[in-house]
């Protein structure tokens, strides 16, 4: 079974993947951490996102895992455990433009289907109900508007002791945002059968519910 969560940063779909994996027994994948490793490659080599080629000639010399541990993935690169630091500031100011580049996205969307491969999962992610598995069993799009998200984004970074003022988040969020639903391949939209779940009034319990709702009544 595959259930595909899309949506914009902030939208709640990090925190609402991992409950229903937890209460539905599925596997979490987390494809924005795909694409962040290759934007923390990319700052450890000193390339910026005007380097394309070398960019995606970077992506082959990738080993990218997730491992489960209680109810956290952690992510390996070539070995090293990133999973605080694909979440910095400098890496997430470049994901997006990084995730743009066609070559590189058809290398991680290759690589997210392995991982799904024979198993009952849920992954979130942009384009997973549109791109990735337009077969999806189930598929959601959370949204909520760009200031609850940029809010949310903040409080969970200062919980995580990851640095950035809340203009700095909201600034870059919209700009995600404005390149995410730009890309050639693959970019942020609701996939014509996706149920929209708009997240900006909802408490996590109430996102949570109303997604495994949505998932028992489509299994
Ligand atoms: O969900 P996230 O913030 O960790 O994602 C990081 C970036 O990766 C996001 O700005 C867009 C890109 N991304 C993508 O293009 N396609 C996906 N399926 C997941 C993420």
């Amino acid at each position: 079974m595959i259930v595909a969560i899309d949506g914009p940063a902030g939208s709640g779909k990090g925190t609402v993947t991992k409950l229903i994996a937890k209460r539905m027994g599925l596997i979490n994948l987390d494809t924005g951490a795909t694409y962040r490793c290759v934007a923390l490659e990319t700052l450890r080599r000193g390339l910026t996102v005007e380097d394309k080629q070398k960019i995606i000639d970077l992506v082959d010399d990738l080993d990218i895992e997730f491992e489960y541990e209680n109810d956290d993935i952690k992510v390996f690169l070539n070995g090293e455990e990133v999973t605080s630091e694909i979440r910095n500031m400098e890496v997430t100011k470049i994901v997006s433009q990084v995730s743009s580049i066609v070559p590189v996205r058809l290398k991680m969307v290759e690589l997210q289907r392995r991982m799904a491969k024979g198993k009952d999962v849920i992954m979130e992610g942009r384009d997973i109900g549109t791109y990735v598995f337009p077969n999806a069993d189930v598929k959601i799009y959370l949204d909520a508007n760009v200031e609850e998200r940029a809010k949310r984004r903040f409080k969970e970074n200062q919980e995580k002791g990851i640095e950035g003022s809340f203009e700095e988040i909201l600034e870059n969020i919209k700009l995600r945002d404005e390149n995410d639903k730009n890309k050639e391949v693959g970019a942020l939209k609701v996939a014509d059968d996706a149920i929209i779940v708009d997240s900006s009034k909802l408490t996590i319990e109430e996102m949570t519910n109303r997604v495994e709702e949505i998932i028992k009544e489509r299994k």
